[in-house]
């Protein structure tokens, strides 16, 4: 009771119950004992003795009880989790919050982060994290950083000049672009970088590429290197953080974006695809109409038959409405009809506590997308994602997303350039051999392809 009345006290300028309740359920994602022994011995092979070292988000502290320090500071937000710690001598935990904490002096930042993406953090975390960063650093992190960026962050600024920070965070913060201020500021700096990347089974839970980070202020010479985690737990050194020694596939930046008639854009998230967009089954049993309540849309091309290269009403019946997909899109651009009003009045509250849908005046009112010409999924295994002329005018919903601005007598010529490209050493993993092509990297290769081939007219 105490320890809820604590955590209550500690997150009540964070948002609403339901947003911090999403965030803690997020964040509680133990590390393996042998990751923690992997993240001590690199900090063994660099440092011969350790005077303080602070952890961020300790959770039960047991990177506390593996390795060599003289005094250990663990802060975590849950005090459940430290009540029931069993810590070794100099080890402490601290039911705080981690941007609480104004320490700029440790020896070493070790731990493992919070994954929480940033559509699910709390507003007022966000704020309270990002001003105290500025504050103590000048960075501003992008708004689509992730929780562990923060907390990454927070562990450069928290040690001491000829520190160093050894953390378990994903891998693909090598090449984000939503993590390009972090890796500014590392630059900057002239710090050593070493990412190990590992296996993608080492956490069950959390479907991200993980690796041990470390970045070594001590050495300054501005080095960085890229490491690979065999099956027999070796690493092979990478040549560049995509693994090929051409390296990652080009970001477009806005500016080269906007100015082509050709882009692509991210598929709609819409808040929760569980209710907003409805499968056949579902559609018919709530009585909606066609083009009236709904439109067709494509959330996945997972199930599509690969020979398929145009979303045609046949393939839509076939493949997507009559195989149970996700395939309906609730229109949000006109008064909801009595049937339409009637189905958003009967889904229970607890089917929409997302941020996105609790930060909106109405919980459903999305903008609605425009009709893209194809359709392509980010995410994929082989040479290139799947790619389908769009003939039906279905919209590109959460993982899918769409190339906008190619004329009606180009779309299939695009749509087999695009294919004809092979990704395979050019993209960064991203979680068990699935590799996903970034917005911005896709809009390299239309500016490319477009160049080639003239645009929408
Ligand atoms: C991924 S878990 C890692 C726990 C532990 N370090 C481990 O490696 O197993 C992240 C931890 O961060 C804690 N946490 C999240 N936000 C926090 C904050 N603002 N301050 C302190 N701890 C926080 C969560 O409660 C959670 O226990």
């Amino acid at each position: 009771m105490d320890e809820d009345l604590s955590l209550n006290r500690l997150t009540e300028g964070w948002g609403s119950p339901e947003s911090v309740e999403l965030y803690l359920d997020r964040c509680q994602v133990d590390t393996p004992s042998k990751i923690v022994a992997a993240v001590w011995a690199h900090i063994r092979e660099r440092r011969a003795s350790v005077d303080t070292v602070v952890d961020f988000g300790a959770g039960d502290g047991r990177f506390a009880r593996q390795g060599q320090y003289k005094r250990y500071i663990g802060y975590e937000i849950d005090a459940t989790r430290c009540a029931t710690a069993s810590l070794p001598r100099g080890a402490t935990l601290l039911p705080q919050c981690a941007f609480s904490a104004k320490i700029d002096d440790a020896d070493i930042c070790v731990g493992n982060p919070p994954y929480v993406r940033n559509q699910d953090l709390p507003e007022g975390w966000r704020q309270e994290a990002a001003a105290c960063l500025v504050e103590r650093t000048g960075v501003k992190l992008s708004g689509l950083a992730n929780a562990w960026q923060y907390f990454f962050l927070l562990g450069l600024a928290s040690t001491k000049p000829d520190g160093l920070v050894a953390i378990v965070i994903p891998y693909e913060w090598v090449s984000r672009p939503s993590a390009q201020a972090l890796r500014n500021f590392i630059r900057q700096n002239g710090w050593d970088v070493r990412v190990y990347r590992l296996l993608d089974d080492t956490f069950n839970r959390v479907l991200t590429t993980s690796s041990i980070t470390i970045v070594d202020k001590r050495e300054g010479s501005g080095r960085w290197a890229f490491f690979e985690e065999g099956g027999d737990g070796s690493f092979r050194v990478l040549q560049t953080e995509a693994g090929s020694d051409r390296g990652v596939l080009k970001y477009s930046t806005r500016r080269e974006s906007s100015a082509s008639a050709v882009r692509a854009k991210r598929g709609l998230s819409p808040g929760t695809q569980e209710v907003l967009t409805l499968t056949e089954g579902e559609r018919v049993r709530s009585g909606l109409v066609v083009d009236t309540d709904v439109v067709p849309c494509v959330t996945s091309l997972r199930g599509l038959d690969p020979t398929r290269t145009v979303l045609s009403e046949k393939v839509f019946n076939d493949q997507f409405r009559l195989a149970g997909a996700k395939c309906w899109l609730i229109r949000t651009d006109r008064k909801p009809s009595t049937r339409l009003k009637a189905y958003l009045d009967s889904i229970p509250s607890d089917k929409y506590q997302t941020s996105t849908c609790l930060n909106r005046e109405c919980w459903w009112g999305f903008t609605m997308p425009d009709t893209p010409a194809l359709l392509v999924a980010t995410g994929f295994r082989g040479a290139f994602p799947k790619v389908v002329v769009n003939s039906i005018g279905a919209r590109a919903v959460g993982s899918v997303c769409g190339i906008y601005g190619v004329s009606q007598k180009k779309r299939g010529s695009v749509a087999a350039a695009l294919r004809a490209l092979d990704l395979t050493e050019y993209i960064v993993p991203h979680s068990n051999g699935l590799k996903k092509i970034e917005i911005n990297q896709l809009n390299t290769l239309l500016n490319t392809i477009a160049g080639e081939k003239g645009s929408s007219k």
